[in-house]
């Protein structure tokens, strides 16, 4: 996994709800791509951003399957024309406005969705991944 962007401060005036946290700024995804993040402290699974224009998706970084890492390579959890997210272990495909798996082992599961917005260019993530 890359290391994730830099910390972003909270800019002056910027209002956060109880428990988010700002992740990175938006640039920090490319659009149409996605970003994964280590497990927090204490946590045990990481987690990855979908970014589609303005809107991002964040999901715990497991497979419904057998709750390994979708991943092998950092930040590859597109499948090759970027409309699914792929498990790269038994290639599962999950939609990735919700997570639901479509294809493969874990058809009719869904990924775990974490909350996050965007707001004044940076990428807000409402609560840490449960293990
Ligand atoms: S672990 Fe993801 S499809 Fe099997």
């Amino acid at each position: 996994m890359n290391e994730p962007p830099a910390p972003v401060a909270v800019p002056p005036g910027f209002a956060l709800a109880e428990g988010e946290r700002i992740l990175c700024q938006l640039e920090d995804i490319p659009d149409g791509g996605a970003k994964g993040f280590p497990a927090p402290p204490g946590r045990f699974m990481g987690f990855f951003l979908v970014r589609q224009g303005e809107a991002v998706f964040a999901y715990v970084n497991s497979c419904p399957h057998i709750g390994v890492p979708l991943e092998w390579v950092p930040d590859q959890f597109l499948d090759a024309k970027r409309e699914f997210i792929q498990c790269s272990t038994h290639n599962a495909f999950f939609r990735i406005a919700d997570g639901y798996c479509v294809g493969g082992p874990c058809t009719g599961e869904s990924l775990e969705m974490l909350p996050a917005r965007v707001a004044g260019g940076l990428v807000i993530l409402g609560a840490e991944p449960e293990d």
